[in-house]
């Protein structure tokens, strides 16, 4: 899976995601691309440099019209025709060339914390509920990455905690876009957390959640939305 930065007319950044088949991320600034960029791994599970980020960006304003239209192509290739007229509406400019691609990761970082006195329970290791409502946000965090709709959590996969976390662990949050439905968008949740002293972190649940693009109406009550709307 390949993804790259590209620039709009409007001198603001977006994504383009292979995985996804679409432009996302729109209207992100400088610092915004960079922090996105610096969120995600290379296909070597590291994360990218600030340098390598900087390059990516650069390219990005650099770029001609031609790798832009290559862009256009695929897009219309996956999803037809509208969605390639609605690729160009965005206006987003030239990817950057390919030897500035680098490869999606499976996942990246949404949340990465230090787990505090106050998320535990009273045996001393950390609630259950206090992890899955950091699970519902991360994936919130992957989801509004795809929609400039608000979304809604509408399911959430069994879920089981295979270990322990204690306070003092890292934990981190790891997402991956699973897929954009109509009105829906599937994120997988991972944790995994590194303990004082251990080298390797350990892997603590996965789970699948569902976000419901939604905007409200005019009785101010919540009602779905295409995430593309
Ligand atoms: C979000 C809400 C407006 C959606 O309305 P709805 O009529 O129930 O919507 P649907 O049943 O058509 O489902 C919408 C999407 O979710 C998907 N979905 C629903 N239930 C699902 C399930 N159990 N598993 C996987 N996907 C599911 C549907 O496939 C559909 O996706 P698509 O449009 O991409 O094909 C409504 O359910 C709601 O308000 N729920 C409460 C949300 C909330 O407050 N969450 C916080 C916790 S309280």
């Amino acid at each position: 899976m390949n993804w790259c930065i590209v620039r709009q007319p409007n001198g603001l950044y977006a994504r383009y995601s292979d995985a996804v088949g679409d432009f996302t991320c729109f209207n992100k600034t400088r610092e915004e691309a960079t922090n996105l960029c610096l969120s995600y791994r290379d296909g070597t599970g590291a994360t990218l440099t600030p340098e390598v980020v900087q390059t990516m960006l650069d390219g990005a304003d650099q770029c001609g019209l031609e790798g832009w239209q290559v862009q256009v192509d695929n897009v219309r290739k996956r999803k037809g025709a509208e969605r390639a007229g609605d690729a160009a509406r965005i206006g987003a400019v030239p990817p950057s060339p390919p030897e500035l691609r680098v490869v999606e990761p499976d996942r990246h970082i949404a949340i990465r914390r230090i787990l505090m006195p106050r998320d535990q329970n009273h045996h001393g290791v950390v609630f259950g509920g206090a992890l899955l409502a950091e699970i519902d946000l991360a994936g919130a965090v992957e989801a509004r990455q795809h929609t400039r709709h608000d979304v809604v959590t509408r399911f959430m996969n069994g879920i089981e905690f295979k270990q322990p976390v204690s306070i003092g662990d890292v934990v981190t949050f790891y997402t991956t876009l699973v897929k954009i439905g109509n009105t829906s968008i599937t994120v997988k949740v991972e944790i995994e957390a590194s303990r004082n002293g251990e080298e390797a972190p350990v892997a603590v649940t996965c789970t699948e959640i569902v976000y419901v693009t939604v905007q409200k109406n005019a009785e101010g009550n919540l009602q779905k939305v295409p995430v593309r709307g």
